[in-house]
């Protein structure tokens, strides 16, 4: 049973269309409802066609909506196909991701993804910041170093860090069903805690609600940053329920 305030993001990827929309409202009427509504903060990461839509569905309700990515430009620019924050901000977002080991793989460097995050914290939107080693770093004993790069360079120049929320998510856990050990985890979220003071630190990869029979146990996570199981409102629900039972 915890008090805490936590937070559930769930992480749509490239899946949803206006359909998927309905499995939202059960979440709303979930929250209504759950008597701990008040420790906790939901954040839906649609893809950004959904991102209107659903802005107006959660008008009323106290789940905020963020982006999965954007461009390092503030203003509008010539550039076919992308996105910046302030657009972003425009249609209903609050928060975005940045970082995402899929977009770090698909050739963002921590280069881009620091001045991503300069961008966009200067329009006015929160940020979740993406960290975690792949397989090969962590066989070779290197998750610590890379963590601390990864946390150095795209944390670089950012004095205010009151509006970033810290994902660590192992590579390795990402769409897999394996987690980390629990001893090991609460090592790193103590880890990435000491090393940017006063942030909040949320776990991801494979979380499920079965996982979460063990996960809940790891006192110094702050929430969850869900893919694949968001997408199933009774399993995000299930997550939610189980953090706190
Ligand atoms: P997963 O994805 O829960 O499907 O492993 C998490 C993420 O990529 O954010």
């Amino acid at each position: 049973m915890t008090n805490k305030y936590m937070y559930f993001i769930a992480n749509w990827k490239m899946f949803g269309s206006l359909s998927s929309l309905n499995s939202v409202t059960k979440v709303v009427r979930f929250l209504k409802n759950f008597k701990k509504n008040k420790f906790l903060k939901i954040i839906y990461c649609p893809p950004n066609t959904l991102i209107y839509p659903l802005s107006k569905k959660l008008m009323k309700s106290r789940i905020d909506i963020g982006a999965q990515n954007c461009h390092e430009q503030e203003s509008y620019g010539a550039f076919t196909g992308s996105i910046n924050s302030f657009m972003l901000k425009n249609v209903g977002a609050k928060y975005v991701i940045i970082g995402h080991s899929e977009n770090r793989h698909a050739g963002e460097s921590d280069k881009m993804i620091n001045k991503k995050i300069k961008s966009a914290l200067k329009t006015g939107l929160k940020i979740i910041f993406c960290i975690g080693e792949t397989i090969h770093e962590r066989r070779k004993k290197n998750t610590k170093s890379v963590l601390s790069k990864q946390i150095r360079l795209g944390l670089m120049n950012i004095k205010n860090k009151k509006d970033i929320i810290i994902a660590y998510e192992p590579v390795w856990s990402i769409g897999t069903g394996i987690i980390p050990k629990l001893d090991d985890l609460s090592k790193i979220i103590y880890f990435i805690k000491r090393k940017v003071r006063n942030c909040k630190i949320l776990y991801g990869g494979s979380v499920n609600p079965k996982n979460l029979d063990k996960l809940k146990f790891i006192k110094n996570i702050d929430g969850y940053l869900v893919g694949g199981a968001s997408q199933d409102s009774k399993k995000f629900i299930d997550i939610i329920k189980k953090t706190y039972n």
